[in-house]
This record gives structure tokens, sequence and C-alpha cells, in this order.
């Protein structure tokens, strides 16, 4: 996982990102500096129910199920759920 990390993080182009969203296969473009909550707020699924309020993973207003634990997704750059169910 750290090796696939580093290796993202070097990559600079912004990318496709697939994983099952709400039960559905999708791909959404990222930039290497937005966070899962950027993205799903302010991408193409435009999922406005993730709120972003702290920014720092101390409300939980951002709290998505990623491969079915609970994470907040304003501490989660895009690109770690590359695969994600
Ligand atoms: S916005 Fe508060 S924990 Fe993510």
């Amino acid at each position: 996982m750290v090796e696939r990390v580093r290796e993202r993080a070097t990559d600079c182009k912004p990318q496709m990102i697939s994983m099952t969203l709400n039960g559905e296969r999708v791909s959404i473009q990222a930039n290497e500096t937005d966070r899962l909550t950027d993205v799903l707020r302010h991408g193409e699924p435009s999922l406005t129910g993730t709120k972003l309020s702290c920014g720092i993973g101390r409300c939980g207003a951002c709290s998505v199920l990623v491969n079915g634990e609970l994470v907040n997704s304003c501490l989660l750059m895009a690109y770690q759920v590359e695969g994600a169910l």
C-alpha cells in the first residue's frame, strides 16, 4: 500500500479513479491533491450529502464507507480509494 501511495504521489497528472460508488462502478477524474471529499462533492458525482466541516478529521461530517470501513473523506486523497468497493 505504501509503495502504491508513493507511486501515485509522484504522478502530477490528473488521473481516473475507478471505484464502486453507491453500488455502481464509476471512474472519476481527480488530481493528485484532491481529497476524497472534494471529488465526491465537486466532481462528477456531485454527492453533496458528504459534508466538509473541520477538514482535519475531528468532526466526522465527511464520513463515508470505504471497503466497509468508516473513514473521514477529508483525510483521504482521492487516489487512495482506487479500486475501492
Ligand atoms: S470534515 Fe470534519 S472530519 Fe472531515
